[in-house]
């Protein structure tokens, strides 16, 4: 047997490891609602205590990070019918393996993390062919749009789990300073609202992350649009919507379903700059 990988990361960075083993754990049950076998198979080289991270997300963290994940892959879908040699820009890459589950065969990839989330994505899922490229920069190291180049043929910007972790105020520069910069381009990202943002923590925190903390609340996308003229709002998705609770086992997971949409407590928020 190969030698499990041990994980070194920072505070924030081991987050990643959250979306995976939930994106891998789905795809082993009976009808997933997303099926991942590049998340299976990469957990199965790292050495992660799978039973304390799978035992604190639950359920709903599970089936969350996996809706996720599948309504962006939805968007990004669409986006390449339209724009076949478009670009897609995964911000706070981690361990996402969109690519694996999108790819057209034509459009080009760039994969943006900190240096150290990205040498571990180096290691594990090395580019797959010269239509992905990495970045190893933060996204507030703004060269990075110099390194995507040429965006005539279309942008889509995906940026799961990563705004939450910055304070209002970083997240309103960068997205003000990327806007004009990148007229055209769509992006999509989750948001927690205040109050949603203490049970996350909570479950991110019993997962033995106690360093990682969520800063960004926000409910209403207009608030967002209000700080651009370049900025313009596509649609937002509120967690689980057009879901039926049938998704879940347990009677606590369906509760916190409709809880969840009652009280818009996690959406997507999908834009575009102009
Ligand atoms: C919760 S993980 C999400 C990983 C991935 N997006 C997914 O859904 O599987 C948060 C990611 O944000 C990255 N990150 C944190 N700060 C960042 C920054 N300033 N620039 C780029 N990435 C950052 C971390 O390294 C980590 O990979």
């Amino acid at each position: 047997m190969t030698e499990k990988i041990n994980i070194q990361l920072g505070r924030v960075q081991e987050t990643l490891l959250l979306p995976l083993v939930a994106r891998a754990k789905e795809t082993h049950y009976k009808n997933p609602i997303l099926n991942d076998t590049k998340a299976a198979e990469l957990l199965n080289q790292l050495h992660v205590d799978q039973k304390k991270l799978l035992r604190n997300l639950s359920e709903i963290g599970i089936l969350g990070l996996c809706y996720r994940a599948l309504k962006m892959d939805e968007a990004i879908r669409d986006f390449l019918k339209k724009h076949p040699n478009g670009k897609i820009l995964d911000i706070g890459a981690g361990l996402d393996t969109t690519y694996y589950r999108c790819d057209n065969g034509t459009a080009l990839w760039y994969d943006l993390d900190l240096p150290d989330s990205l040498a571990l994505r180096r290691q594990l899922l090395p580019p797959p062919n010269n239509r992905v490229t990495y970045i190893g920069k933060s996204m507030l190291d703004f060269s990075w749009i110099d390194d995507i180049g040429d965006i005539s043929n279309g942008l889509f910007i995906t940026i799961p789990g990563v705004l939450p972790y910055f304070k209002e105020e970083d997240v309103k520069m960068f997205l003000t300073t990327i806007a004009p910069k990148l007229k055209g381009a769509e992006l999509m990202f989750d948001v927690i609202s205040q109050f949603g943002k203490f049970f996350v923590d909570m479950r991110i925190k019993k997962a033995g992350m106690k360093e990682a903390h969520l800063e960004w609340g926000i409910m209403n996308p207009e608030t967002v649009v209000k700080w651009s003229k370049h900025i313009e709002l596509v649609r937002t998705i509120k967690m689980f919507e057009g879901s039926s609770t049938k998704i879940a086992k347990h009677v606590t997971t369906k509760l916190g379903m409709r809880f969840n949409r009652l009280l818009d407590m996690t959406q997507l928020f999908h834009l575009r700059f102009v």
